[in-house]
């Protein structure tokens, strides 16, 4: 009985310890750069916002930030146009979003599509692929290609404020490829010299996905518990993006190109939790 107990001890103190060594390095992770801005200044910005009767396009509509990124679009009714362009058309069936127009394309055949890149004052791009979904081409073709020149019809459309979703680590000297790839569409748009470029480096974004895998669905939920305790070590949920988007969006920035790193995403959208 003492030796069950002591053992017992042994790997409890052993445990605590551990929780304590991902408590450190879990802190370390978190960035400490913080957006301050408070809700009501938010809530002024997005009032003058809207009467300038803006209008805006969105690239991914239909995957899970483009989803919710819309939602929140047409909920907080930040501009008077929203186009989705995509390379399917997208029902819907609440009401509010009858005035949603939409742009079908062919994203091989881009060039032919300007007119959809036109007359549009805002961009988001949530646009992506995998390498496990499309292969390593497939991949560069969409995350890289597409997005880049997308953004380029936008610019000779007159768009004014290019939002690229990226990623954590994304990086054009990376060996990896994903974050090489992000890191380097970033850069390209970069140089295209939008009046504002905004780009924004989620982690892993938290979201019951309709595809998922059992693995990912268990990652997913133990990314979900730790979440709660170091909100923006490794992960953030998809709304926090949609609305760090926003808030960005509304709030003048005096930067013509600016990162978001996941922290900084966390805060802006915490911000917009109304
Ligand atoms: N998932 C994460 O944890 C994570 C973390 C950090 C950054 N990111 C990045 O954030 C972005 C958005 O991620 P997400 O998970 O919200 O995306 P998602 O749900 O996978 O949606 C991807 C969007 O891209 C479109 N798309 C994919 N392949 C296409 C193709 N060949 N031609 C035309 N359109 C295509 C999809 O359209 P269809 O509906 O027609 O397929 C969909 O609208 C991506 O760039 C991703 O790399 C993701
Ligand atoms: C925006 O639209 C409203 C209603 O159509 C109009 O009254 C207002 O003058 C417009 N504002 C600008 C800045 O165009
Ligand atoms: C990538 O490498 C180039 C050339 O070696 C260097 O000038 C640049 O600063 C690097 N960029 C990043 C983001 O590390």
């Amino acid at each position: 009985m003492i030796v069950f107990e002591s053992r017992l001890f042994r790997v409890l103190s052993l445990l605590a310890v551990f929780v304590v060594l991902i408590a450190v390095a879990l802190q370390f992770l978190e960035n400490s750069e913080s957006v301050d801005v408070s809700s009501m200044d938010l809530k002024a910005s997005e009032e003058t916002f809207r009467e300038k009767n803006k209008s805006c396009f969105i690239l991914g509509a239909s995957g899970e930030t483009g989803k919710v990124l819309l939602e929140e679009i047409v909920g907080r009714k930040l501009f008077s146009r929203i186009t989705l362009i995509g390379r399917r058309q997208l029902t819907f069936e609440d009401k509010e979003y009858e005035n949603v127009a939409q742009e079908v394309v062919d994203f091989e055949k881009l060039d032919d599509y300007a007119a959809a890149f036109q007359g549009h004052d805002v961009g988001y791009c949530c646009l992506g692929t995998t390498k496990a979904k499309a292969g390593t081409e497939g991949f560069i073709r969409v995350d890289h290609d597409y997005v880049l020149k997308s953004a380029e019809l936008a610019k000779a459309g007159g768009c004014s404020h290019f939002n690229l979703e990226s990623s954590k680590g994304a990086d054009k000297n990376s060996s990896f490829l994903y974050l090489k790839v992000k890191g380097q569409v970033e850069a390209d748009i970069e140089q295209l010299g939008f009046e504002r470029y905004s780009v924004y480096r989620p982690a892993v974004l938290l979201v019951d996905r309709e595809e998922s895998r059992p693995a990912e669905w268990m990652a997913r939920k133990f990314l979900g518990a730790f979440s709660s305790a170091f909100p923006t070590a490794m992960s953030i949920p998809i709304r926090s993006v949609a609305r760090a988007m926003l808030a960005n969006t509304v709030i003048q920035g005096d930067k013509k190109a600016e990162i978001l790193e996941n922290k900084a995403i966390y805060d802006l959208g915490k911000m917009g939790d109304n």
